[in-house]
């Protein structure tokens, strides 16, 4: 029996109905939580989940400050990705814990102001970065914590998704959405995100580099350079190269060199099974020096229930955490709010190393109230509404002039495949392509 399965589950309500449908999947299917409430302005994302409601207890609404009044613990945010904060503190602010998709914050002043809201409603915020919680990358952790490798010095970590063929489903032609207006660095936590959870290390700097080319985002109308690296320092003085974006073959792959030993993951996507196995060289399972590989597929205790869940199980053990954390159950694993902010402060002031000429950056540890006053007022992001004077370009050569035929062709490539994927617009916008490469 599952840790505190006898207790009440948590009542929880999922703000976004397309990523959102693995959340309430887990909701519907869960020993410890349940799904009351769905919020999504899309008409036809919320009549879609309507359907699939039958048997469950769930209301629907369209609009998030009615949704925030329903009674229940906890909400769950699968909206845009540079929305989170300003949803989670209103949720948190109204007695609410809070899971948060990725990315934590938008801007310097969000990184501040959430983290304060945390601290202020004492509710729980769960950071939900499921790369930390795939096979491989969970054992590397509990390892690391055995001291298998010894003390970390230097990782590499990617996270490489070629969205070129699915853009107009990421995107449905839209000119404003998120994903055609974010920076090179900014989607950071799927290949950090891991060792950072792995070692409990803070960030300290950052230097920044991003790929100007983008010949292939630009055809879907994606502004940004098409993938950054991030070369990061630890407080312990180790060094991470972190990649993240879209190269023309798919990977997502982790490997930590320490003091005693290395290890490492397959590297593929999460379903060829690769990121199941896990690779380890170290003094601790062979003599000094006479290093030999041991590897193998390590399990968890509740692989039976959540290991066909998406991205390698990882989208069940978040949800799973997150509901135990709430119940109070002292084993739970959550990524904290402060540990979220570690995770990307590499990527948003890697950026600004990338606008400066590839300097180094320190990164501030927002844990210390008196850090937070030089960050307070920081609005710099691409989004005009919220940088207001502090506006910075889709990438280190400028914001590209894209013609609105482009947005208009990736509109309608999105209305023919759902045409023919599900002969109705309406019950297609699942996106079923997107969610098995996602
Ligand atoms: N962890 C992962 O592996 C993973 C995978 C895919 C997406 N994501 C994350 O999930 C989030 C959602 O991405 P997505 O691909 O589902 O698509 P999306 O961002 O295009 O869709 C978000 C949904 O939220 C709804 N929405 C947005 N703002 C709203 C508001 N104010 N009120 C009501 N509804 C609102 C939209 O109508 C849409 O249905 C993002 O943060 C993304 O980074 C994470």
């Amino acid at each position: 029996m599952l840790w505190g399965a006898k207790m009440k589950k948590i009542k929880i309500g999922v703000l976004g109905g397309y990523r959102g449908t693995s959340m309430i999947s887990y909701c519907k299917k869960a020993d410890n939580a349940e799904i009351v409430a769905i919020c999504d302005k899309s008409p036809e994302v919320l009549e879609a989940q309507k359907e699939r409601a039958e048997g469950y207890d769930i209301t629907f609404y369209d609009n998030f400050d009615e949704f925030i009044e329903h009674d229940m613990d906890a909400v769950v945010l699968a909206n845009y990705a540079n929305e989170h904060a300003p949803f989670a503190i209103k949720a948190m602010k109204k007695g609410k814990h809070v899971f948060s998709e990725v990315l934590p914050v938008q801007t310097m002043k969000e990184a501040v102001e959430l983290i304060e809201a945390v601290e202020e409603t004492g509710m729980i915020y769960a950071y939900g970065e499921n790369y930390c919680f795939m096979p491989a990358p969970y054992e590397m952790k509990k390892l690391y914590g055995e001291g298998k490798i010894g003390e970390i010095e230097y990782a590499e970590c990617e996270y490489i998704h070629n969205c070129a063929p699915i853009w107009h489903a990421l995107t449905y032609g839209e000119k404003d959405h998120w994903r055609n207006n974010m920076y090179s660095t900014f989607y950071c936590t799927h290949s950090l995100g891991p060792i950072i959870h792995a070692t409990g290390l803070r960030p300290v700097s950052v230097v920044g580099f991003e790929s100007s080319n983008n010949h292939r985002g630009i055809k879907g109308g994606n502004k940004s350079g098409s993938f950054a690296v991030e070369m990061v320092t630890l407080e312990n003085g180790a060094l991470i190269k972190s990649i993240h974006g879209g190269l023309y073959v798919d990977s997502i792959w982790f490997s930590m060199y320490g003091s005693k030993g290395r290890m490492e993951c397959g590297r593929e996507v999460p379903d060829s099974g690769r990121i199941r196995k896990i690779y380890i060289k170290s003094d601790e399972i062979a003599e000094a020096y006479k290093i030999t590989e041991e590897s193998y597929e390590p399990k968890r205790e509740l692989d039976e229930q959540g290991g066909n869940f998406g991205h390698g199980g990882s989208d069940f053990y978040v949800m799973w955490n997150f509901a135990e954390k709430i119940k109070g159950n002292p084993e739970a694993d959550i990524i904290d709010v402060y540990e979220a902010i570690d995770m990307f402060l590499p990527g948003i002031l890697g950026y600004r190393s990338i606008l400066n000429g590839n300097i180094p950056i320190d990164i501030p540890n927002l844990r210390d109230k008196k850090a937070r006053d030089e960050w307070r007022n920081d609005t710099a992001c691409t989004i005009p509404e919220v940088a207001g004077d502090m506006l910075l370009p889709t990438c280190a050569t400028g914001t590209p002039e894209i013609e609105d035929e482009i947005y208009d062709r990736m509109k309608k490539l999105w209305e023919e495949e759902c045409e023919k994927k599900d002969g109705s617009y309406r019950a297609s916008t699942f996106k079923q392509g997107m969610r098995k490469k996602n």
